[in-house]
């Protein structure tokens, strides 16, 4: 495998994580308790991969740029940016709804859930769409 594999590798584990996510916010509203954990570790190991391949690929490869004019490029940067500062306050955010899953405070998981779960999402999301601009 290529460093230049990475950024599809990358979008991938990206895309997965948002399924799984996407997968144990289904199954809560559904009531199923036991499937909803599963999923959202699964999406969360999932993710922690993700980050440690991402970080790797920056550090060896360094920074590509958009190479697109025009509204294209204002709409890149607008989802890029938005992207990059919810990507850092997502970290915190799932970790704390895990923790609070951990120890049992459903009342509290559920409050920090309803918030982690869009932010998640967006993160994710937007990840494929920079990519797809990018590549
Ligand atoms: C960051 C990951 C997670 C997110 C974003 C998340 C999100 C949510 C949300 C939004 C709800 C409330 C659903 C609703 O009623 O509207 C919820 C409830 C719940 N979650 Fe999670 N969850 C996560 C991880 C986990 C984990 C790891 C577990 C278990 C180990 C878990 C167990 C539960 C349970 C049992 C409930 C129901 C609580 C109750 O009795 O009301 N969640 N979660």
């Amino acid at each position: 495998m290529e460093v230049s594999d990475l950024p599809f590798v990358n979008a991938s584990l990206n895309a997965l994580s948002g399924s799984l996510l996407l997968a144990g916010y289904v199954c809560i509203r559904r009531g199923h308790k036991t499937a909803h954990a599963r999923l959202m570790i699964a999406a969360f190991f999932v993710s922690t991969i993700f980050l440690g391949c991402y970080l790797t690929y920056h550090y060896l490869a360094g920074h590509k740029s958009y190479e697109g004019e025009g509204l294209s490029r204002t709409i890149y940067f607008l989802i890029l940016i938005s992207h990059i500062i919810l990507a850092a306050l997502v970290v915190p955010m799932v970790l704390r709804t895990v923790y609070l899953a951990w120890k049992q405070r459903w009342e509290v998981h559920r409050w920090w859930g309803r918030l982690t779960f869009p932010v998640w999402m967006y993160v994710s999301v937007t990840g494929v769409i920079v990519y797809n601009m990018l590549y």
